[in-house]
């Protein structure tokens, strides 16, 4: 839905200059909408529920609800910086990483800034500049489906702020390797904060990827890595994801913008379980790598060329607009994903589910092909 722009002088002028955007509907209304057994794969969600020791902590912890959550996330924090070797006051929790992302954008920027971000890509880094009134930068991703990095460092302007990047990358599904991680990071300027976003990092590491940490944690000026438990530790709507940050001064920041009790008792208690979990990660991630490689040959067989993901989602370019063909993929009970960035209309991005999903998938996709040719 687009409208007129506003006027309102109470409103800020990065406020007034985005439009009113779109709010995906979540499984339950799709649901409603579209029948029980609708197929969800519009929002790169995990398949499968949380392992079951994670929802026996997320009962427990239901049980203090009627408290305020422990502001510091002092066990999970300890916990992953055992993980990652980032020291435990680095590393801050949000809302999703979703919320992080924007805490950093109202850290660093303001107007006449600018911002460096690939598109397409996830739109809070554009989305936050413009909020905060500053520019956006938009280089596009390269023809296998991953950050360009020469050019995303050679737009880079005395105004830059962050440089974004994003790997794997969310819609198209390729990751940098090794060597072009090592670029992006030595390439970066002193003076600009890197922010990567690793939303898919377990994804991308179980298909053979490169430690983005290990190369981030060399650069001198500052940086933060970004990551989520919504994806591949099955928390999306548990809502949380932590920033790795580089330096005190960043983690200090971003928890001067944060409100005090964003993330919840519930959330925290199931990310420690979840983290701790590592045989039910394992079945996640074996169970999305073989389901991608085999929608991924579904849609060869159906004479389409998809891009060569490493994440829980394929994405394939159908020729046609993918719009139309989504509708009619609804009536075939798969819920799919259009990648709504001007020039890529014929985009069609699938999350990787279950066996029985993928089935669902090529078999759906050529009848609502048929459908939609039939209805236009
Ligand atoms: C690339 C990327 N970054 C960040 C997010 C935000 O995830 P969350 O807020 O659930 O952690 C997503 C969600 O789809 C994503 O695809």
């Amino acid at each position: 839905m687009s409208q007129a722009v506003s006027s309102a002088p109470y409103l800020t002028d990065g406020i007034k200059a985005l439009k009113t955007g779109v709010l995906p509907l979540a499984a339950a209304e799709m649901r409603a909408l579209h029948g029980e057994d609708l197929r969800l794969l519009n929002l790169n969600e995990c398949p499968y529920p949380p392992s079951p020791a994670t929802l026996e902590a997320i009962m427990r912890a239901a049980q203090g609800i009627n408290r305020y959550p422990e502001t510091r996330s002092t066990k999970l924090a300890a916990a992953m910086s055992r993980r990652t070797g980032v020291p435990a006051d680095r590393i801050v929790f949000g809302i999703g990483s979703d919320e992080l992302l924007n805490l950093l954008s109202q850290a660093a920027l303001g107007p006449g800034d600018t911002i460096v971000a690939p598109t397409p890509s996830f739109p809070r880094y554009r989305l936050a500049a413009v909020v905060m009134g500053a520019k956006p930068i938009l280089v596009p991703i390269d023809r296998e489906g991953a950050c360009d990095v020469n050019k995303l460092l050679a737009a880079v302007q005395p105004s830059t702020r962050i440089l974004w990047c994003c790997t794997p990358n969310n819609p198209s599904g390729g990751q940098l390797d090794d060597a072009r991680v090592a670029r992006l990071v030595a390439g970066t300027p002193d003076d600009l904060i890197l922010g990567i976003d690793e939303a898919y990092s377990e994804f991308g590491r179980h298909a053979g990827g490169p430690d983005v940490l290990a190369h981030v944690a060399r650069r001198k000026g500052p940086w933060v890595v970004f990551r989520t438990f919504s994806k591949a530790y099955a928390l999306a709507g548990m809502r949380i994801g932590y920033a790795l940050c580089g330096s005190d001064e960043i983690a200090d920041a971003l928890r001067k913008v944060r409100t005090t009790f964003n993330v919840t008792d519930m959330a925290q208690q199931a990310a420690l379980a979840a983290l701790a979990d590592e045989a039910y990660l394992k079945f996640i991630l074996d169970s999305t790598a073989r389901e991608r490689r085999r929608l991924i040959e579904g849609f060869v067989k159906l004479g389409y060329k998809p891009l060569p993901s490493v994440t829980n989602f394929v994405s394939v370019d159908l020729g046609t607009n993918a719009w139309p063909v989504i509708d009619a993929l609804l009536l075939h009970g798969v819920a799919a994903r259009e990648w709504r960035d001007p020039g890529y209309e014929t985009y069609l991005r699938v999350t990787v589910g279950t066996a029985e999903d993928t089935d669902a998938v090529l078999t759906a996709l050529p009848l609502a092909l048929k459908t939609q040719k039939k209805a236009g």
